[in-house]
């Protein structure tokens, strides 16, 4: 008699999965959620019988880094098996998602276009996913930022109060980013401070958010029905409750007070502490050392570089210069 988890397991099967894995990736979603082991069969059940959750992805005044952050997480090698490809987190999450509207990636164009946006949300009232990247414009009625003649404002108006749940992907999204620096000509900002009663937002900071936080809050939606537990700014536990400086592999080096004091100089060459070169891991809380970047190859302060602070809110003006000392 079939358990369950067996029929999870033929069900993912079907979608295209092969057991192995979609069972690795229901472990690294709970891996990365921070949830016990024994959540990872009732991720798989969620994940087999749910029915592939619609997403409307709005992009808005930004430089497209959060879709390249998503479309780049590519395939890679098994590290077990030579010669055979492991598939990506984003080829696995497109077996749960449809991403029915998303402006940069979208086959159709103009009145076609607006026809699939406005199916999206005739045909799932309060049941899509709404994914928003880059920044809203408020000055002068928002005319920095137009779609088809009509404002990132109004399509956020349209669009919000019908989602399920929404995500600003980026910190652009979150509190304007690069577009909100000092002078802020165009009146750049998040999606929080536009609509202060937006239901259900999680704040995904970065520049861009890392894509592995992008699809644990989703297999989190998928699995709970609701979102991850969030910090006053709207920011899920998982992701951003640690500092990176209190995890960082360098923090020995901190200790005991051996900083890298020019690009290339001994204490470059061993890892030592980047503190001095302008590290900005003590102002900054996110996950970027354990789920790391290019399909986790690497992280900033593991390359090498510094932590720019890219998740810490208003970081364009709060954290330049950004080869400056955080106590200078
Ligand atoms: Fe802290 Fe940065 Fe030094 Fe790491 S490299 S210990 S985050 S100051
Ligand atoms: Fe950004 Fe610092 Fe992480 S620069 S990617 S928050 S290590």
């Amino acid at each position: 008699m079939s358990t369950q988890n067996d029929l999870s397991l033929e069900s993912a099967v079907h979608r295209s999965l092969n057991r192995r894995d979609f069972l690795r990736f229901c472990s690294t979603m709970a891996a990365a959620l921070a949830l016990p082991s024994r959540y990872v069969s009732q991720i798989a059940n969620s994940l087999s019988l749910a029915t592939r959750l619609p997403v409307v992805w709005l992009e808005f005044q930004d430089c497209t880094g959060d879709s390249e952050s998503f479309l780049r997480a590519g395939s890679r090698p098994d590290p077990i098996q030579p010669g055979v490809t492991d598939p990506s987190l984003v080829d696995l999450l497109f077996d749960f998602i449809s991403v029915d509207y998303h402006e940069t990636l979208m086959a159709p164009a103009g009145f076609a276009a607006e026809k699939s946006l406005n199916d999206v949300l005739g045909k799932y009232p309060n049941n899509y996913l709404c994914i928003i990247e880059g920044a809203l414009p408020q000055a002068q009625n928002g005319i920095f930022c137009t779609i088809h003649g009509r404002s990132a404002l109004s399509i956020a108006q349209q669009v919000l109060p019908g989602a399920m749940a929404t995500i600003a992907m980026g910190s652009c999204a979150v509190d304007g980013g690069l577009a909100a620096a000092v002078p802020n000509l165009t009146g750049a900002t998040g999606i929080l401070n536009a609509f202060p009663g937006v239901k259900n937002l999680v704040n995904l900071p970065g520049c861009p958010a890392n894509v592995v936080n992008l699809v644990a809050t989703i297999v989190y939606l998928i699995t709970f029905k609701s979102i991850p537990e969030i910090d006053s700014q709207h920011r899920p536990y998982f992701a951003y409750g640690e500092e990176i400086h209190e995890d960082c592999e360098r923090h020995d080096f901190y200790e005991d007070e051996k900083f890298v004091l020019a690009w290339g100089d001994e204490g470059h060459k061993n890892g030592w502490c980047l503190f001095k070169m302008g590290c900005k891991g003590p102002e900054t809380h996110s996950n970027c050392r354990w789920v790391k970047w290019n399909d986790s190859t690497n992280w900033p302060i593991g390359a090498g570089h510094g932590c720019i602070g890219c998740a810490t809110p208003h970081f364009w003006d709060t954290l330049t210069p950004f080869y400056q000392p955080v106590d200078d």
